[in-house]
């Protein structure tokens, strides 16, 4: 059976980054019939508008990533009550030039993590609002904000707790009906 290919984008580039643990953990959970890619998103330069008629390897790389997949999930922080630059940059610039958007039509999922009860949910507003302008459809429900407190993940990377492990694997099972 072939699979469905899903692009993981985090919004952190922190080596120890608890929105990689959780992209990492989640992708555990999912059926076989999934195939997760993480996107590298940390060499895509700084967005300019001067360099889109001949842009980086790293920005086409990107947006043939982004248009191999059939749907794309992204786990991010918040950062001051909203996306990481750096997710907002990767955003931008596989979504130009105007008219050659990687992402339209990309069904997408998000996911995000803090250590703060919030989890993370004003970063999630902002994402669905770029997301809605760039016609990437993400479903209103469920909504997954995760407080990430100590011991949430085994050493192994998996979520530690089976309770809290069902979440995820709900979602993931909501996410593929
Ligand atoms: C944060 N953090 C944070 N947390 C939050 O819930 N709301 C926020 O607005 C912010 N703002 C913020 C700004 C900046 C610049 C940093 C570095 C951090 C805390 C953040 O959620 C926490 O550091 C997470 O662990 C970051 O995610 P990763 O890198 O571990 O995936």
């Amino acid at each position: 059976m072939s699979q469905h290919k899903i692009a993981v984008v985090v919004g952190s580039l922190r080596r120890d980054s608890i929105n990689r643990k959780l992209a990492g953990a989640i992708v555990k959970l999912a059926p076989s019939e999934f195939r997760f890619d993480q996107l590298q998103i940390g060499d895509v330069p700084l967005y300019n508008q001067d360099q889109e008629a001949d842009p980086a390897p790293t920005v086409k790389r990107l947006k043939s990533e982004v248009s191999a997949a059939q749907a794309v999930i992204f786990v991010t922080p918040e950062y001051n009550r909203s996306v990481p630059g750096v997710l907002k940059n990767a955003i931008d610039a596989a979504s130009r030039p105007h008219g050659h958007s990687a992402w339209a039509g990309k069904p997408a999922g998000i996911l995000s993590a803090s250590t703060s009860p919030i989890g993370a949910a004003m970063a999630q507003q902002h994402l669905r609002n770029i997301l809605a302008y760039l016609d990437v459809p993400t479903p209103d429900q469920p909504e997954a904000f995760i407080q990430i407190k100590e011991r949430f993940f085994d050493p192994s990377g998996q979520i530690a707790s089976a309770d809290t492990r069902k979440f995820p694997a709900w979602l993931i099972r909501h996410a593929a009906t």
